[in-house]
């Protein structure tokens, strides 16, 4: 079985090509193309551009994938299809603009190539990356972080799950996102302020743990956020409005990685405890923070958590596949059955777990 997936929710336009043998998913051909250097000099993502930005990057995207996976099989013309049993897309949640650029683009391809069409919910994309090359066992705990979206998911099989909790406000990746620019560091943030977090103090700055302590699988990053504010409010007031020094800038954001990461890490090990889970998977863009996964791995097996080791597996994929790809769409498509009639499929960035 070879699946093409298509993913378009936000700024990365991605496409990539899966092949399923047995049980092991392995990956055919990977191509992402990102509005990453337009973000950095706007501070951020414009929908409108970004949903621009998809259309232009859309055909050469899903042609680059498809010449790496079959060189010998192009081109690739109505009369001339390419070797796929299904398309996959993601279809939500996301920008609007972006999500209808994939979604009417795999529609379009799916029609005139005669495949099956499978939509998939960006968020359950996300968990099966961790199915690439390799499977985790249910029932799993999955902790989905991302700019968008922070949650906390028992999964029982594919597709049975029960949402077990999420962020009231800002998502882990947009907390980490607006801290830096705070700190006036360019976007995404995630990942500038996890370089800088490596050389700094992560004591140096007592920041808050919103909710650590509630008996809830709830997140809020919002507060925290207001609390870096303030913080560099004041530190600049002392030192007549200068510049933060590189020294501040690493303290800052060690203190603000370790605040983020020690919220997320205690909440997925409490609910893995209440609920006797022994798998624990993370994705999402977040998960490609060196300091989650090195937390959570210590935690798990320290005897130390819990008087003992807790004897739970940890599943992460690889950095390339935690950030929005083609990839994740086309494994989550193995285990669902494809739309019967794909012109009803219709973009939903509101979609959710919950
Ligand atoms: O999953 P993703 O690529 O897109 C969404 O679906 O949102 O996640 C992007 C988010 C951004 O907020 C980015 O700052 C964050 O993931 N991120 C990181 C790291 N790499 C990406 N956050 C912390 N540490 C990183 N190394
Ligand atoms: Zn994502």
């Amino acid at each position: 079985m070879i699946i093409l997936g298509i993913e378009s929710s936000c700024d990365e336009t991605a496409a990539a090509i899966l092949e399923k043998k047995g049980n092991s998913i392995q990956i055919l051909s990977n191509v992402v193309a990102s509005s990453a250097s337009l973000q950095e000099k706007f501070g951020g993502i414009i929908p409108e551009q970004a949903a621009r930005e998809q259309i232009k990057s859309i055909l050469p995207v899903i042609t680059e994938a498809l010449t790496q996976a079959f060189p010998n099989h192009k081109p690739y013309t109505i009369n001339h299809k390419p070797p796929i049993d299904a398309i996959a897309v993601t279809y939500g949640p996301g920008l609007i603009g972006s999500l209808l650029v994939g979604v009417e683009t795999a529609k379009t391809l799916a029609l005139i190539w005669q495949k099956p069409l499978i939509p998939i919910n960006h968020l359950i994309g996300h968990f099966y990356a961790n199915w690439i090359g390799d499977s985790p066992k249910f029932p799993i705990l999955g902790l989905l972080v991302s700019g968008g979206h922070t949650d906390l998911v028992l999964f029982t099989d594919h597709h049975k799950y029960k949402y077990l909790g999420g962020t009231r406000d800002d998502a882990a990746g947009e907390c980490f996102d607006k801290c830096a620019r705070l700190l006036g560091l360019p976007y995404p943030g995630g990942p500038q302020i996890s370089k800088l977090a490596s050389a700094g103090n992560p004591k140096a700055f007592n920041l808050p743990r919103p909710i650590i302590n509630e008996p809830n699988f709830e997140f809020s990053f919002s507060g925290l956020k207001t609390s870096v504010w303030n913080l560099v409010k004041n530190l600049l007031e002392k030192q007549n409005h200068r510049p933060l020094t590189i020294d501040y800038k690493q303290d800052l954001s060690a203190s603000i990685e370790a605040a983020i990461v020690d919220v997320l890490v205690d909440k997925t090990l409490k609910a893995a405890k209440k609920y006797g889970v022994k798998q624990i998977t993370v994705a999402g863009g977040v998960a490609a923070n060196q300091k989650l996964t090195s937390d959570l791995r210590l935690k798990i097996t320290h005897p130390s958590f819990g008087g003992k080791d807790l004897g739970i597996k940890l599943h992460i994929p690889p950095p390339s596949l935690c950030t929005d790809n083609g990839a994740m769409i086309a494994s989550a498509a193995f285990f669902q059955k494809p739309t019967k009639d794909p012109l009803s499929v219709q973009a939903d960035p509101n979609l959710s777990l919950s």
